[in-house]
């Protein structure tokens, strides 16, 4: 398949829903990529990864290997690299590792959470070359000043101020956004307010299209499971019977038998 552009994104919006799907590596991303229109190298590799509780402490050192690795495994796909907690603080900040991104990696975009407060920046970024997909609803970034994760758009005040963030990540230059962990009412009234895709995770169907954490949607991920994620595989279950197997097979000389030895 080929590669999707922005300007190719930005067109879908009202055709037909985008796939986007987390990789973290070149194996899964190789595997992903026949079906995905879009790759997100998602601060989420902090958790799935490398097993940390949440995304905080991820960093752009890691951002960058991971990206390199996804880049590798699916050339013919549009690929979006997190900027981690703190590398965005100030408008400047974000655009010196912004461009870091760019000059180590073969990433399309940059994304950032947050919406009229990170405005500014993403018109910089965007002013500078720098294509951004926003992400608004909850930000799991803000998880330790927030007290948890919270799902957004219960109240009349939280339902405009989704629609403010939304129409400032628009204005300031975003081709895309990701909204997640939000009221699927106030998600679909967003969608129908700004003219770029909006990308739903826990934000009901009627978005431009939906995200998904790999490792959750494979099943692979056993840690917890949000209400948002559907299994489409029970890949924990498949793996350590796999392994059980192989176990057994060693312990019983079973394996390795004529056809796998020299
Ligand atoms: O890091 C991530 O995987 C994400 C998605 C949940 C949108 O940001
Ligand atoms: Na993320």
């Amino acid at each position: 398949s080929k590669k999707l552009t922005i300007s190719t994104i930005k067109k879908s919006k009202g055709v037909r829903p985008l796939v986007m799907i987390t990789a973290y590596d070149a194996l899964f991303a190789k595997l992903l990529e026949p079906s995905a229109d879009m790759i997100l190298v998602g601060d989420s590799l902090n958790m799935s990864f490398a097993g940390r509780s949440d995304t905080i402490s991820t960093t752009l050192e890691q951002m960058l290997y991971h990206t390199n690795a996804v880049c590798m495994g699916a050339k013919n796909s549009f690929v979006i690299c997190d900027m981690p907690f703190g590398t965005y603080t100030c408008k400047e900040r974000a655009l010196d590792n912004a461009i870091k991104v760019f000059q180590n990696t073969q990433a399309d975009c940059v994304k950032i959470e947050g919406g009229a407060d990170k405005a500014e920046i993403i018109k910089h970024l965007t002013d500078n070359g720098i294509a951004v997909c926003g992400h608004i609803g909850l930000l799991p970034q803000s998880v330790r000043s927030e007290g948890g994760y919270k799902v957004k758009g219960k109240t009349a005040n939280e339902r405009e101020q989704l629609l403010r963030d939304a129409k400032a990540v628009e204005c300031a230059g975003a081709f895309c956004m990701v909204i997640e962990g939000t009221k699927a009412d106030v998600a679909k009234e967003i969608a129908q307010s700004v003219s770029i895709p909006v990308i739903g995770i826990g934000a009901g169907a009627e978005v431009d299209g939906q995200v998904l954490v790999f490792s959750d949607m494979l099943g692979l991920f056993e840690e917890f499971t949000p209400k948002f994620v559907k299994k489409y595989l029970d890949g924990a279950t498949l793996v350590k019977n796999a392994l059980k197997e192989y176990a057994d097979e060693v312990v019983s000389r079973k394996f390795p038998k004529e056809e796998h030895t020299y």
